[in-house]
């Protein structure tokens, strides 16, 4: 990982459709489509059936110049159940799936877990069960063993904070669960399974590296009293610190230990050993995914962390989310000055607008070039004082399921007509290809 990439990301649920198909077993998010949680009534069907047409959507990317493919395994494909012998055909497809970005000279990221748990496991708890982090270290196992020489980079988690506070503690994101006890149960667990899994590759010598995906924010306070500045550092523990430390230092901050268990009572899911797991487990390098910083003022109606958002004097993206850059190079900054010199990969960044299939043979989306122009200038800011981020991973290839949203919210730099399932660009797809073919030798200028 010595040269930088440039690449585009996606994740398995949002793109590939075939939810039934050879074998494949149900996933939170299908449960959570099919009881009505989705904006439309939209489901993970047909997405861009990429499951289908992964052949064409690497052509596409070959096209554009990627240098890499930041994509995800289905457990619920390679385990149906979530535990137990594997599901060949399942494997199968990620190993084709692989063996066709290597064809073309994409390099792969896959990423194990991005919040398609198998259904049957959260029948047993899902994340706040314990039981969860072990299951998905002998799923991870599975897929090493069948993938391990033609994957060199791998991630565990994207976004441990999302599958544990908004699937468990608001309950917006699949299973819907709003505990927030269990919320902070979960999120030790995600934190352990990463431990154990990191350490296991580590032990058995296996090639490669491995690292966790986190969607870090800048933390911000609306006013300068001192309980708006609290509420912005409880936020900054919440978001950031909660994860960062344990994985880097080997413990949870103090600050916010005592915060939850001032709201929730004692913080029980701690066993003697899991912290050094997940310290040992570590890191060969941090995944930051980036949108937006957050504006907060101190709000005593909400139980748990006493705070609220403020909008911001920013212009926003379809999602409402403001566009500020600049805050992605202190985000940067700040992780290596409170976390040390750790390899960066940039996994997610980009931003949602209401694009227009008009007809033309490419789809005007000027906001999202300004987006993307931006936020790689400050990336390319913070690489300028020290920084070692290794490459920029586009969020994302194609416009795809978007979660809660459904298919209402456009993110991809290639627009999906998705009746007909037509792949057109959008003017940023060939913004960024003529971005990286300009920097020389994968380096960036
Ligand atoms: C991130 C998710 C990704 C996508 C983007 C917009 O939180 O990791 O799947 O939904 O947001």
């Amino acid at each position: 990982m010595t040269e930088f990439v440039w690449g585009a990301a996606a994740s398995a649920f949002q793109i590939e459709g075939a939810t039934q198909e050879d074998g494949r077993g149900e996933s939170i998010w299908d449960r959570f489509a099919a009881t009505g949680h989705v904006a439309n009534g939209d489901t993970g069907d047909p997405a861009c059936d990429h499951y289908h047409r992964w052949r064409e959507d690497l052509d596409l990317m070959r096209s554009l110049g990627l240098q890499g493919y930041r994509f995800s395994l289905a457990w619920p494909r390679i385990q149906p159940d979530g535990r137990g012998l594997a599901n060949a055909k399942g494997l199968d497809f990620y190993r084709r799936l692989v063996e066709g970005m290597l064809e073309r000279g994409i390099r792969p990221l896959a990423t194990l877990y991005h919040w398609d748990l198998p259904q049957a496991l959260e029948d047993g708890g899902g994340w706040a069960a314990r039981e969860t982090a072990y299951r998905f270290a002998e799923y991870a196992e599975l897929c090493f063993d069948v993938l391990g020489d033609v994957v060199e980079d791998w991630i565990t988690h994207n976004e441990p904070w999302v599958t544990s506070f908004l699937g468990y503690g608001t309950g917006v994101k699949a299973p819907g669960i709003r505990d927030w006890s269990a919320a902070l149960a979960a999120s030790h667990h995600a934190l352990l399974s990463h431990g154990l899994v990191a350490s296991a590759f580590r032990d058995a010598g296996r090639a490669g590296r491995i690292g966790i995906t986190l969607d870090l924010t800048v933390a911000n306070a609306a006013t300068g009293s001192e309980h708006d500045l609290a509420a912005a550092r409880r936020l900054d523990g919440h978001h950031n610190r909660w994860f960062l430390d344990p994985l880097v230092t080997g413990e949870y901050p103090e600050d916010m230990l005592a915060h939850y268990e001032s709201r929730l009572g004692s913080f029980d899911a701690v066993h003697d050993g899991d912290l050094e797991t997940i310290r040992r487990g570590g890191l060969d390098f941090l995944g930051v995914n980036f949108y937006r910083p957050n504006l907060v003022r101190a709000a005593s109606e909400d139980g748990v962390l006493g705070l609220e958002e403020v909008a911001q004097a920013a212009e926003v993206t379809a999602m409402g989310w403001p566009v500020v850059p600049a805050a992605l190079t202190e985000l940067l900054l700040r992780v290596r000055r409170d976390y040390g010199d750790l390899p960066i990969l940039i996994t997610e960044n980009g931003a949602a607008y209401d694009d227009v299939l008009d007809g033309g043979s490419v789809v005007e989306d000027e906001p999202r070039v300004a987006y993307l122009h931006d936020h790689i200038a400050a990336v390319v800011r913070a690489r300028e004082q020290g920084v070692d981020v290794r490459g920029y991973y586009v969020w994302s290839l194609l416009d795809n399921f978007e979660w809660e949203w459904g298919y209402e919210k456009r993110f991809g730099i290639v627009f999906v007509d998705f009746p007909t399932q037509r792949r057109v660009f959008k003017r940023s797809a060939l913004w960024y290809r003529d971005w990286i073919a300009r920097q020389t030798n994968g380096s960036v200028s």
